[in-house]
């Protein structure tokens, strides 16, 4: 029998505005992404990436329009679901918040907090089971980084940091992984293995994954769907070969305000 070939949607966005006390970060966005789909979101500081991927699992609600995430209404989730959503749509944030006294293992188990009962987290936290620890051993191989399975995340570099945010969220299996600015702290060859890394995983899982970079080259070259981003608003939407030279221009041109007037 043949699978017919139907994509779902995942995030439905419309007419989506966020204010952030009274200022909005975004305005008025109109957005379909489908199930499985790999998106780079780009554009300048401050123009509305972390706040576009912080509503994806409903962290930040819409001031207007309204959001389906997986479905149903971002506003409809009550907290039980949210919590949920959370675990099943996973976001590693630009500041990775990792727990740098924690043993590397130990971050990696936060990831299933959404999934686990109190005790059981304790338990998996400070007595695991050695299949646990297996398991988390072969999703540190998946980044590389499984020589630091027992290195106090504070002893390592920003890099293999990044690293471990990334295996935290593989570790909860999520259908969604919102990755933000998951290699602003290493170099080019290392940035170009996570974004595969990433982008490997989320095949490998049939995951959706967006992931915002101001590493334009790294978008273009490795994604087949590009969100650009500007003042709130969205620039641009679509495959790299679409866009043209004069568009990257636009979305990374210095606003008045921006620019320093010598003396
Ligand atoms: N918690 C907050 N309170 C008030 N304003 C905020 C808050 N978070 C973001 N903003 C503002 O919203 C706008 C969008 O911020 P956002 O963090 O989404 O941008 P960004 O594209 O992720 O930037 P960067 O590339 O520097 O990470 C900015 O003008 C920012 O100052
Ligand atoms: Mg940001």
């Amino acid at each position: 029998m043949t699978k017919p070939d139907q994509k779902k949607e995942a995030f439905v966005f419309d007419k989506v505005q966020h204010c952030y006390s009274g200022v909005p970060a975004l305005e008025k966005i109109d957005l379909k992404i489908n199930e499985g789909e790999k998106i780079a979101i780009v554009g300048p500081s401050g123009s509305g990436k972390t706040t576009l991927l912080n509503m994806l699992n409903a962290s930040i609600q819409p001031t207007n329009g309204r959001i389906e995430i997986l479905g149903k209404d971002s506003n409809l989730y009550s907290p039980k679901e949210l919590k949920a959503l959370r675990s099943n749509i996973s976001l590693i944030p630009q500041n990775l918040a990792l727990v740098n006294s924690f043993r590397v293992w130990q971050n990696v188990i936060t990831g299933s907090i959404g999934d686990y009962s109190f005790p059981k987290l304790i338990k998996n936290l400070f007595a695991p089971s050695e299949k646990k620890l297996l398991e988390i051993h072969s999703i540190l191989e998946r980044v590389g980084i499984e020589e630091k399975l027992y290195s106090v995340t504070s002893t390592l570099s920003g890099g293999q940091k990044q690293r471990v945010a990334v295996a935290r969220s593989i570790f909860q299996s999520p259908s969604t992984i919102l990755a933000d600015e998951p290699v602003s702290s290493v170099d080019p060859a290392r940035a170009a293995s996570l974004v595969k890394i990433l982008l490997k995983v989320a095949e490998e899982e049939e995951a959706t994954l967006l992931m915002s970079l101001h590493n334009l080259d790294l978008a273009i070259k490795h994604f087949p769907r590009i969100i650009g981003i500007r003042n709130g608003n969205i620039h641009f939407d679509q495959s790299p070969d679409q866009i043209s030279q004069r568009q990257l221009e636009e979305l990374y041109e210095l606003k008045e305000s921006e620019i320093l007037q010598d003396g």
